[in-house]
């Protein structure tokens, strides 16, 4: 391993120094937390399975016009990306009810919401990522009206585009996170899309038996998880190893339970 200067290390990922000024190289650790780092654990190749998801899906918004940190990938578990100055809120887009918002407002789990559900979250570990209003962000400046007009506006975006990515994968969308970054060019500065899309910060469930895909496996004590992230990339068709990374071979043999459903179709 290289002797590079780590900026930042988080609970699934690190950041290093990148190659040249306003790059970074993000990290995709193996290590899982939930509930506020209360529970930790190891979630085996997750960090393979996640660069490549979130390569995946952050190149496909491109596509669509979302702006993003993500330049390419490096190998098997890192990412270069551009460096944001991170905006501390965490966007959480719920189309069906699942997690906290059943326990906060007593809902049943699975019942779909009336409309898509934007919420804001305060970036702070220490305070347990308290839900915020659009008040608070305005009121303590963590981001300008305006800056929060483009965060709805591509998450929105967002949404619409992986709830469909994912239905053709037989995988319905119920809730995800997103974090978003700015980046300065002169006195100007814009908004971007900013850290990973996977199954840590999303609710994935198989269209037919609801069976969860993504981190409630860990959560929950469900089991499974490393199959579930594995038949998620699988799905989207990311599951190949090709890249002479340093040397992780993915378990293919693992599909024994959570294959319910048939491959993707082909687009
Ligand atoms: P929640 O129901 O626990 O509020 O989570 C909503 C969505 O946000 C879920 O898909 C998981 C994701 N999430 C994160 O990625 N990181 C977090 O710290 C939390 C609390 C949720
Ligand atoms: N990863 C988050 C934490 O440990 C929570 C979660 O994803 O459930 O704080």
């Amino acid at each position: 391993m290289s002797r590079r200067r780590q900026i930042y290390e988080g609970k699934a990922k690190i950041l290093y120094e990148g190659p040249e000024p306003g790059t970074l190289i993000q990290y995709f650790k193996d290590d899982a937390t939930a509930f506020n780092a209360e529970k930790k654990g190891t979630i085996n190749g997750k960090g393979v399975i996640n660069n490549r998801v979130s390569e995946y899906v952050f190149t496909r918004l491109a596509h669509i016009g979302i702006p993003t940190h993500f330049i390419r990938r490096l190998n098997m578990r890192e990412q270069l990306v551009r460096q944001a100055e991170i905006i501390p809120i965490e966007v959480v887009v719920r189309n069906v009810a699942a997690g906290s918002i059943c326990k906060r407002l007593g809902l049943e789990e699975g019942e779909p919401l009336p409309h898509t559900l934007l919420e804001y979250y305060y970036k702070d570990d220490a305070l347990g990522d308290p839900l915020i209003a659009e008040e608070h962000i305005a009121c303590f400046g963590w981001a300008s009206n305006e800056e929060m007009q483009d965060i709805a506006a591509m998450a929105i975006r967002v949404n619409d585009f992986l709830c469909g990515m994912f239905a053709n994968a037989n995988i319905r969308l119920i809730d995800f996170k997103l974090e978003f970054g700015r980046i300065y060019d002169g006195d100007f500065s814009r908004v971007i899309l900013a850290d990973e899309i996977s199954p840590d910060g999303c609710r994935l469930w198989d269209m037919d038996t609801n069976e969860k895909l993504d981190k409630d496996r860990f959560r929950r004590d469900l089991g499974g998880e490393e199959e579930a992230y594995q038949e998620v990339a699988r799905r989207l068709g990311v599951l190949q190893n090709d890249d002479g990374g340093p040397g992780e071979v993915l378990d293919l043999s693992a599909h024994r339970k959570l294959r319910a459903s048939p491959p993707p179709k082909k687009k």
